[in-house]
């Protein structure tokens, strides 16, 4: 007797890139020279995670009977104010806002594919993306379809994202596109100033077709070489127009990964449909699960908005970005010289090696102590957990695996 619903028989038990970090991780306790470029995680040079002092600090801070309490089910009033102003400061757009606390980025995600796709609808995104999106779709009965990513120039194909989007608001009457700007997961792709301006042209035109739902994972916001302000007044020229969502993230953001405290935010300037978007946002957090770890949304609420204690964590996290950086810097200057393919990088966690044999290639960079995570047409590499030093070394064994 089969006791799961059919769709749920043949799910994979584990997750491929936490499977490749055990493995890397179980051949390193042996004592193997290993390379480990799978882990999502910011390490510093020794392996460690590394963490921030300040937000470490304020976490203890947090009264007993706060964190040991509910918090309220749309999420910390303060918190979520203080998230809105992180993101829009003091613009207008910021009084027009529904928002609620979340489980990380990834709870937003969630509740924007419950709320503004109808079941058996498909999402839209680039055709490099960040695996969980396909999870997260096919966990809500929805699915994803993508445009592909990049042009012949290696720039955002645009117009295949207009063509894209026009077929999927003729095929299902609403559209609903998760963009990952900037530091894309898994290119390091982060778009310039006039890519957004084409693609909200895009969405500016279609929007007259039908409900367009734009989420803007803005997950790695804090490690990109430009600021967010040039993507969020581009995208706020749709307002009113679209649905101009963000999914914020304290994870990078605060190297929290394991607090799971992000928001989702909703920017509508019709005081009605915010009412209503907020409501449904909310049903979907009681509905999905109750209500976002309450110490972790005190902390994070206390550091954006304590001048001081916000200064001293921006100040924790600019040392680490740099260290970032000089990894960033020397990946460009080997990888480039040793005419690797992959797209314009200049700074994130992760960049990601074009090549035909991915899979095969990354079996034998395992060989050779290397672990990369392997997709369609590309190797994810994941300089945010490599040492600077190591950058050589994977580097020379990419340029061998990938050129067999
Ligand atoms: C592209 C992207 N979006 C969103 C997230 C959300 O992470 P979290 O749920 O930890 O905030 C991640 C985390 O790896 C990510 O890579």
């Amino acid at each position: 007797m089969e006791f799961l619903i059919p769709s749920r028989t043949s799910r994979p038990g584990d997750d491929p890139i936490f499977a490749l970090n055990a493995a890397a991780r179980a051949r390193a306790a042996a004592g193997e020279s290993i390379v480990n470029a799978t882990v999502g995680a910011l390490l510093d040079d020794d392996g460690k995670l590394a963490v921030l002092g300040g937000v470490t600090q304020t976490l203890r801070e947090v009264p007993a009977e706060v964190g040991a309490g509910y918090a309220p089910l749309a999420g910390n009033a303060e918190f979520l104010r203080l998230v809105v102003a992180d993101l829009l400061g003091t613009r207008p757009a910021a009084a027009m806002t529904a928002a609620v606390s979340t489980p990380g980025g990834t709870g937003a995600l969630r509740l924007a594919i419950a709320n503004f796709l109808e079941p058996g609808q498909s999402l839209l995104t680039s055709s490099f993306y960040w695996g969980p999106y396909k999870t997260l779709a096919d966990e809500s009965d929805r699915s994803l379809s993508t445009f592909r990513m990049f042009d012949a120039k290696g720039r955002l194909d645009v117009t295949d994202f207009a063509r894209a989007l026009h077929g999927q608001l003729e095929g299902q009457g609403r559209a609903l596109v998760f963009l990952n700007s900037p530091c894309h997961n898994p290119t390091g792709y982060s778009f310039d100033a006039s890519e957004w301006s084409d693609l909200v042209g895009v969405v500016e035109s279609e929007a007259k077709r039908g409900p367009i739902s734009l989420v803007l994972d803005v997950a790695y916001a804090r490690y990109g070489a430009s600021d967010l302000a040039t993507c969020v007044d581009q995208v706020l020229r749709l307002s009113g127009k679209a649905m101009i969502t963000f999914a914020w993230s304290a994870s990078k953001t605060f190297t929290q990964y394991g607090l799971r405290v992000g928001a989702l935010v909703a920017v509508t300037p019709d005081e009605a449909e915010r009412r209503r978007v907020q409501n449904a946002l909310s049903f979907s957090c009681r509905g999905t699960w109750s209500n976002v770890n309450s110490a972790g949304q005190s902390a994070i609420a206390r550091i954006l908005g304590d001048a001081d204690l916000r200064a001293r964590v921006d100040g924790e996290r600019a040392v680490l970005k740099a260290l970032l950086d000089r990894r960033v810097a020397r990946w460009n200057e080997l990888a480039g010289a040793a005419g690797l393919r992959y797209p314009r990088y200049d700074g994130g966690f992760f960049t990601t090696v074009f090549c035909d044999d991915p899979f095969p290639a990354a079996l034998r960079l395992q060989e050779a102590g290397l672990f990369v995570v392997p997709q369609a047409g590309a190797l994810r590499v994941a300089l945010c957990s490599v040492a600077e030093r190591d950058v050589p070394r994977l580097v020379a064994a990419i340029v061998g695996a990938t050129r067999v």
